[in-house]
């Protein structure tokens, strides 16, 4: 197996986890390069449903190497919680690694995010409320404390005189929220040093330049998509963090040589959790068709997920801008009973008729955005225990075919169920 990454290709919550565990298989290290446990990544294996934030979703597997890399950000009670939950389920925990220059959300991190959330009265993201946008604005702002920080009770106290008085002024005057004593953030940070130890990886340099000498085979996980990408999503409706392939790199300590390939995963259709604009969205009984059947909500907050046709013109784009060389499409057998599938090849200007093949990044134009849609046939047949993609029926290869054409990208894998199994690959 070549190194490979494992891209969200929409607005997240695409199949990424099904994906990753799948061509984990065949991977020594499995790296989560991005995001924090804002992610819900779900995997079916041997009929067992697990449901990973922040863990590799390769860990399912004895004998790899799960690291949670540096481009992260980790809640600690969150991922003390995952952990419990697989250690309950007697799942092997003793290759799973934390990058030391992973980023740590503290508590106020949580509390401006759900404050911001919650008193929005424009502009609201409709965020997972778990610090993720507090906690990279203090990362990029360098006064956020890192992994490594805690085992070091110097760093940490020098750390803290900067970052308190000014954190407790943001807190008071522009949030009215609770402040924090000196000696209070050092207990938390001692609860946190215990939950994090067994899994600190203080010789990651040694690791990694082991597993790239030895020919070792890595592969790199992605949270959220393409379109909640901090530099090229919809912005500001986006995560803070950079999905796109790029950011295996910046969250991982590999540079873009070692990476072969870039798998794009995408449903054959579109789902959004939380505000933003969604051209092909389905307000009517479609979208509520499609939802029932793709059993759309959220796996971390449970909200139901805004439901649409496939979008050619944000997948096109999230091929050159997510660098995918391949596509995973996933959920194509939600359209096993659908008389009609619609695929949005261009979107038409409501003001002026103009036309967009090309996906226009000004969001606040999307309002005027009109889908222009190409017909496709059903096949209606179940094909959820199709091995091979000669057996797909023939609209569904028609299908596939199309969308291979207008995206000038090859659809490696096409996933037709939850289940490891339910897999055709190419
Ligand atoms: P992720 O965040 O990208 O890993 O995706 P989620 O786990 O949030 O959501 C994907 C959902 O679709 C999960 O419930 C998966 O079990 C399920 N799933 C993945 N691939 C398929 C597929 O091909 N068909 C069907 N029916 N379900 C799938
Ligand atoms: P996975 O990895 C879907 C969305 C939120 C919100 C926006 C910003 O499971 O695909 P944040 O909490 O990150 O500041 O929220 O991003 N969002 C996701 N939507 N899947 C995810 O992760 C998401 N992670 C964040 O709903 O719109
Ligand atoms: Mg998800």
């Amino acid at each position: 197996m070549s190194n490979k990454v494992v891209v969200g290709a929409q607005w997240g919550d695409e199949g990424k986890a099904k994906i990753t565990d799948l061509l984990a298989l065949d991977a020594d290290l499995i790296i989560r390069y991005a995001g924090g446990c804002n992610a819900g990544h779900t995997v079916v294996a041997n009929g067992k449903t697990f449901k990973f934030h922040l863990i590799p979703s390769g860990i399912l597997y004895k004998g790899k190497t799960c690291l949670i890399g540096n481009g992260t950000v980790i809640l600690p009670e969150s991922f003390e919680t995952e952990i419990n939950e697989l250690k309950k389920e007697n799942i092997d925990l003793s290759g799973l690694k934390i990058s030391p220059l992973a980023t740590i959300t503290m508590p106020w991190h949580t509390e401006v995010d759900g404050y911001s959330e919650d008193n929005a009265k424009k502009g609201k993201i409709g965020t997972t409320k778990k610090g993720i946008g507090p906690t990279y604005t203090d990362k990029m702002a360098r006064i956020a404390l890192k992994i490594e920080d805690l085992y070091s009770t110097e760093a940490l106290r020098e750390k803290l005189d900067v970052i308190l008085p000014l954190k407790n002024k943001q807190l008071e005057k522009v949030y009215g929220l609770k402040t924090y004593s000196k000696e209070e953030v050092l207990d938390l940070c001692e609860k946190y040093k215990k939950i994090f130890e067994p899994y600190v990886c203080f010789e990651w340099q040694k690791m990694l330049e082991d597993f790239k000498r030895n020919g070792k085979r890595i592969l790199f996980e992605g949270a959220q998509g393409v379109m909640l990408d901090v530099d090229f999503g919809t912005y500001p409706y986006v995560t803070s963090s950079n999905p796109i392939g790029g950011g295996a790199c910046t969250g991982s300590g590999y540079g873009p040589k070692v990476i072969d390939e870039v798998i794009g995963v995408a449903k054959a259709y579109v789902t959004r959790v939380g505000e933003g604009p969604f051209v092909t969205e389905l307000t009517d009984d479609m979208g509520d068709k499609i939802r029932e059947i793709g059993h759309e909500f959220g796996v971390t907050t449970g909200r139901p997920r805004r439901c649409g046709w496939f979008d050619a013109v944000t997948m096109k784009y999230a091929c050159l801008v997510g660098g995918l060389t391949s596509i995973a499409l996933t959920k194509i057998d939600v359209f096993d009973s659908f008389d009609e599938i619609k695929l949005c090849t261009a979107y038409k200007d409501k003001r002026d008729g103009k036309i967009y093949t090309s996906y226009p990044t000004n969001v606040y134009i999307h309002k005027y955005l009109e889908p222009i849609y190409e017909t496709h046939k059903g096949w209606g047949e179940d094909i959820s225990n199709i091995k091979r993609y000669e057996d797909l029926p023939q609209n569904a290869r028609k299908y596939l075919e199309r969308l291979e054409e207008i995206l000038e990208t090859p659809i490696s894998i096409v996933s037709v169920g939850p289940d490891r199994e339910q897999t055709i690959i190419k």
